[in-house]
């Protein structure tokens, strides 16, 4: 996608170094964080400096290959790295996915491993854009969309997943609208989505978190379109703390509730979302809040009452019956047909 005009992959790899968009400055400052070792690589996963299922996936088999490029033969370093790195993100299957594909590649040789780790980032860009155009298929003119979180390019490689099928019916000169929800609380919504969609010129609006109910009882929203972080064999899916409320509320009110995600979210060896483990993430995050000032200095303020402490659970798991269907590069699957991909 563009960025003042030029076009940007949210992280790709150079010789040795990767680079990512500094997702934590955004939408205050855009800037390009670099990385020259798998370490930094997988720090960067673990702060949020990138983040979302697809391209921690793309970091996740980047810093794999700078592992093996920094120790090549030497097993002990490079299994040491392979744990640090699966340590970043406990929730994200795509992280997983992309560390054991490039940990394989890496045991033939080096130039493998970054074949490897270049082949899965292209792979998560052409499978949101496939995701983008079986999504649109959805979309009818004049639709008002509502999501959760950040699923749009940011959070893959390219074009994204909840958003791709969104920049599709844009491109397909569809009018559209979106309900951005804020996404406490780190306001990937807020702070994220909502800077992708102004960029792109997309009809939008940041709701409260706690707005989407309202907007549904009123017969305002017309679909809703989340990502996810993992799929189960039997279509349940972990997606962004919140996601859960957000679909029993469409049910309640018939509105379709689908879930974009490419083959690589789906993790065909986890059963059922119970066995998909949240990540809890520091109280700090729910304490705090970060913006600018009118000077445009950007601060962290608390935000809540002194001294009280925080839970801060950062994926739910959002059960099979309320998923309408799931929109992957392949086509629209009911989540019941989830397992029935498994050999395909
Ligand atoms: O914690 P994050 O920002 O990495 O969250 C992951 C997500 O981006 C969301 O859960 C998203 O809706 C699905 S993955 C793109």
């Amino acid at each position: 996608m563009k960025v003042n005009g030029k076009h940007y992959r949210t992280i790709w790899m150079e010789n040795t170094s990767v680079f990512m968009i500094e997702q934590n400055l955004l939408p205050f400052e855009f800037k390009i964080f670099r990385s020259d070792n798998y370490h930094d690589t997988a720090e960067a996963i673990k702060n949020m400096t990138v983040r979302g299922a697809g391209a921690i996936g793309a970091a996740g088999g980047f810093a794999m290959a700078q592992a093996f490029i920094q120790y090549a033969t030497n097993k002990i370093e490079v299994e040491k790295a392979k744990k640090e790195i699966e340590s970043t993100r406990p929730t994200a299957q795509n992280l997983f996915y992309a560390i054991d594909k490039v940990y394989k590649a890496g045991r033939v040789s080096v130039q493998d491993a970054v074949h490897e780790a270049q082949r899965i980032a292209d792979e998560d860009s052409e499978s949101s854009r496939a995701i983008g155009e079986f999504g649109n298929t959805l979309i009818r003119d004049g639709f008002r969309i509502e999501t959760h979180c950040n699923a749009g390019w940011l959070a893959f490689v390219d074009y994204g997943t909840a958003l791709s099928p969104v920049y599709a019916a844009q491109r397909a000169g569809k009018n559209i609208f979106v309900y951005v929800d804020e996404t406490r609380p780190r306001s990937q919504g807020a702070r994220l989505t909502a800077w992708e969609l102004k960029n792109e010129n997309v009809p939008h609006a940041i709701i409260p978190d706690n707005a989407g109910a309202y907007y549904m009882s009123q017969g305002k929203v017309d679909m809703m379109i989340v990502g996810a972080d993992r799929i189960a064999l039997n279509g349940d899916a972990a997606n962004k703390i919140g996601t859960l409320e957000k679909a029993i509320i469409a049910k309640e009110y018939n509105i379709p509730f689908y879930v974009a995600a490419p083959f690589s979210t789906i993790a065909f060896e986890t059963r059922t979302g119970n066995e998909i483990p949240i990540e809890q993430r520091s109280e700090e995050e729910v304490l705090y809040q970060t913006g600018t000032t009118k000077e445009g200095k950007i601060e962290k303020i608390l935000v809540c009452s002194p001294g009280s402490s925080a839970m801060n659970p950062a994926f739910d798991v959002t059960p099979a019956r309320y998923i309408t269907g799931i929109i992957t590069e392949k086509g629209i699957y009911t989540p019941d047909k989830i397992r029935t991909l498994k050999t395909s």
